[in-house]
């Protein structure tokens, strides 16, 4: 062990690898870094318009309505449903540890958590509310006001400030302590030995090319079916909307694979329901590689491994309305 850090420190070309990098088994996949709160009164805040439904034209959405906590942060259903029962075009992607992703959406059309925390408030499809109605809403509740005041400063409510508080709460939305992080940490036991053959396989057939870091995977943008084509009706096209190449056609961001045994159903169009079929598909499709059902066992046994500490989120009593509040329209036009 000794003599294994001393090669890692003398290999290391950069100073700054961090001491915690040193205590893990040398691997293509990391630990997730535990969470550092700085600000926990805009977190408070971040939370609350997580779970404010009338931040959404029906009073009735939620962030937490299609990433929901209690669910590994997803909705568990093919593609969303959002405002007035209307069908969502593509699946909802967890929101647990997605601020470890390069981009965020599908396609990673939004740079980061705050430049993608205010597209569902005004998307039609999803909360079909404006900014302009959220401010109005937000700022006549003196709870909120006094609460924004508190945390910004600034006498008037801005959209910038939500999506900030949106983002800082979203950051504290990691799963450490997967018991596949104990095992990369030393601890043998963590995973059984059909687990650790599951990760074995998961590397030798070059599932870690596009499913790697602490994430496993959100780092980069692939094609989906590199050897064989993926057939749906799901007219996505991934990355080629964003940056108009041709050669981005159908490639879109890795999904990461932490707590993926939570997150069904699987790819961009959620046609997928079991881990099986979906590391079979990955396997054929991706990797021109057919997985014998001992082999798709320890995979998925694996996978499972990577489920770890969900955030223990209390619930945020959300201040009332008042009589100048704006009135939620949950039905017609
Ligand atoms: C009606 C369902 C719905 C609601 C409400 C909703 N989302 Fe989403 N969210 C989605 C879907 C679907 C996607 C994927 C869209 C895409 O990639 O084109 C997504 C993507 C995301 C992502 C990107 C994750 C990743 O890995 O790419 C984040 C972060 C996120 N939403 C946060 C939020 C926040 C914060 C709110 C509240 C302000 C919210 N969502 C409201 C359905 C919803
Ligand atoms: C060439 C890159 C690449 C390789 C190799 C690869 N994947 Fe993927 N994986 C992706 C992409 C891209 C997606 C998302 C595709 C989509 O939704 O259309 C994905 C999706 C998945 C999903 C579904 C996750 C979700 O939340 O929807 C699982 C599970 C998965 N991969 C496991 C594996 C396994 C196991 C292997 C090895 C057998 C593997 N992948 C190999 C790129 C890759």
């Amino acid at each position: 062990m000794k003599a294994r850090l001393l090669t890692l420190i003398l290999s290391s070309t950069s100073l700054l690898v961090s001491a915690q990098a040193w205590a893990q088994r040398n691997e293509p996949v990391q630990v997730i870094p535990p969470v550092q709160v700085d600000n926990p009164a805009m977190v408070e805040l971040g939370k609350k318009l997580f779970f404010e439904p009338r931040l959404s034209r029906s009073g009735f959405i939620s962030c937490n309505s299609c990433h929901n906590l209690s669910m590994g942060g997803t909705d568990n259903i093919k593609t969303s449903i959002g405002d007035r029962w209307q069908e969502g075009p593509i699946n909802s992607p967890t929101v647990l540890n997605s601020s470890l992703n390069v981009a965020q959406f599908w396609d990673g059309r939004a740079a980061d958590l705050r430049e993608q925390a205010g597209g569902p408030i005004a998307n039609p499809k999803e909360m079909a509310f404006t900014h302009e109605l959220a401010l109005e809403f937000l700022s006549s509740v003196p709870e909120y006001k006094a609460e924004f005041k508190q945390v910004f400063g600034t006498p008037s409510i801005g959209i910038d400030q939500v999506t900030e508080a949106i983002a800082a709460f979203e950051e504290t939305l990691v799963t450490p302590d997967a018991r596949f992080d104990l095992w990369l940490k030393g601890d043998d036991k963590a995973i059984t030995d059909q687990e650790l053959a599951g990760y074995q396989l998961f590397k030798t057939s070059g599932c870690v090319a596009c499913h790697n870091g602490p994430n496993l995977g959100g780092s980069s943008f692939q094609k989906m079916g590199l050897i064989e084509p993926y057939v749906t009706d799901n007219p996505a096209e991934g990355r080629v909307a964003v940056t108009g190449k041709d050669a981005d056609r159908f490639n879109f961001k890795v999904p990461t694979l932490r707590n993926v045994e939570l997150t069904y159903p699987y790819f961009h169009d959620g046609a997928v329901d079991t881990l099986g079929e979906a590391v079979d598909i990955m396997g054929r499709l991706q990797l021109g590689k057919k997985f014998s059902a001992e082999e798709n066992a320890q995979i998925v046994a694996f996978l499972k491994t990577l489920t770890g500490k969900q955030p223990e989120i209390v619930l945020p009593i959300l201040p009332a309305s008042r009589d100048d509040t704006p009135r939620p329209v949950p039905f017609g036009s």
